[in-house]
């Protein structure tokens, strides 16, 4: 398994993405803590972006309201935690510029101007609206709510950001913002840039019951878990149902102990497919070397996030949005012009 560099990464028409970007912007709501598949899925790509292209690195507390506006203390709680993840992760502020969306009001002012030439029917029509109402329930169907991907394109769209790293079940919302970019361009003249998505192509990250790690299914391995805890997770991973003695032939491939082994010990992995395979290799043996890789990968991670101090968080965020708010008045001048908001 080859990790996600922006060579290998692709366009959703399956092109290589051969340019090298020059404003890259993505985000993430403040919902909890960040996991394995979250660094080795986001956070690393991140990084390597950063080193060569300007990056927008977005805590989107807005669109945590979007679903959770009942419990403002929660979302407040997870935005330190959430951005102690990215900087353990080598997410470095000086060189991106990490921000509160909440904290740069051009955001809201693009999202209330683009919403006058935006039918509610495509709004509608973006999948995530109908699928997330039928999985957390009819009462997050605010205006709000629907306006999500809105929302989200004017966070991309005032800074100019050319290139959008997310995942797959994202890309139904870069379709609906370049539309409106380009509903926008046709009636006030060029102006807003039509964002790309970069897909990353890294594998899902497999959590302890086999299932793609997610917070919500409780299945996670923490950046900021201990090193115990780390162990005690593994061990409590689900491996091949029929290996059940020591000595039974494992079957590797549909193993998320094998798939994980990949990611903190690619070097072991021919001998260990070899070995569980022939039934040389027991499940214990197994996750105790895994327990053990993965905790040596997370060391350095978990020791940057822990040099930086939560009351830091603050000072970063507002440091940040406060460059932000300086490219985002720049697009909302011209913004203005073309909707003559403004005569010059
Ligand atoms: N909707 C994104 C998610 O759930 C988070 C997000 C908000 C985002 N604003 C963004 C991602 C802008 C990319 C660009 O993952």
């Amino acid at each position: 398994m080859e990790n996600d560099t922006i060579e290998d990464a692709r366009a959703p028409d399956g092109d290589r993405l051969e340019r090298v970007p020059k404003r890259v912007m993505s985000g993430n709501r403040p919902t909890g803590r960040l996991h394995l598949g979250h660094l080795l899925g986001v956070l690393e790509n991140w990084v390597r972006l950063s080193e060569r292209s300007e990056t927008f690195f977005e805590v989107a507390d807005l669109h945590a309201f979007t679903t959770g506006f009942a419990d403002p203390q929660a979302i407040r709680d997870a935005r330190d935690d959430m951005v102690l993840d990215w900087l353990g992760a080598g997410i470095d502020p000086e060189r991106s510029i990490v921000f509160l969306q909440s904290a740069v009001p051009q955001i809201s002012e693009l999202h209330t101007l683009l919403s006058m030439i935006v039918p509610v029917s495509w709004l509608q029509r973006v999948p995530t609206y109908k699928d997330q109402i039928e999985e957390l329930g009819p009462e997050i169907a605010t205006y709000g709510f629907l306006g999500y991907p809105l929302l989200q394109l004017c966070d991309i769209a005032v800074f100019g950001g050319d290139t959008v790293p997310v995942g797959r079940d994202q890309l139904s919302h870069l379709e609906f913002g370049r539309e409106v970019v380009r509903r926008f361009n046709h009636l006030y003249g060029p102006t807003l840039i039509e964002p790309q998505p970069l897909l990353s192509a890294f594998p899902a990250v497999p959590g302890t019951d086999g299932r793609k790690m997610s917070k919500s299914l409780h299945n996670t391995i923490d950046i900021a878990d201990d090193e115990a805890t780390t162990t005690k997770k593994v061990r409590s991973y689900i491996t091949d149902p029929l290996k059940i003695r020591r000595n039974d032939p494992g079957r590797p491939e549909i193993c998320p102990v094998f798939a994980l082994h990949h990611y903190s010990n690619a070097a072991r992995v021919p001998e260990i497919r070899e070995a569980c395979a022939a039934g040389a290799l027991g499940c214990v043996d197994c996750k105790s070397e895994l327990a053990e890789t993965l905790n040596a990968y997370l060391r350095p991670v978990r020791a940057r996030r822990a040099a930086f101090d939560r009351s830091r968080v603050n000072a970063i965020l507002q440091a940040g949005s406060e460059r932000a708010r300086a490219v985002a008045e720049t697009t909302m001048r011209a913004v203005r012009r073309a909707m003559r908001l403004t005569d010059t």
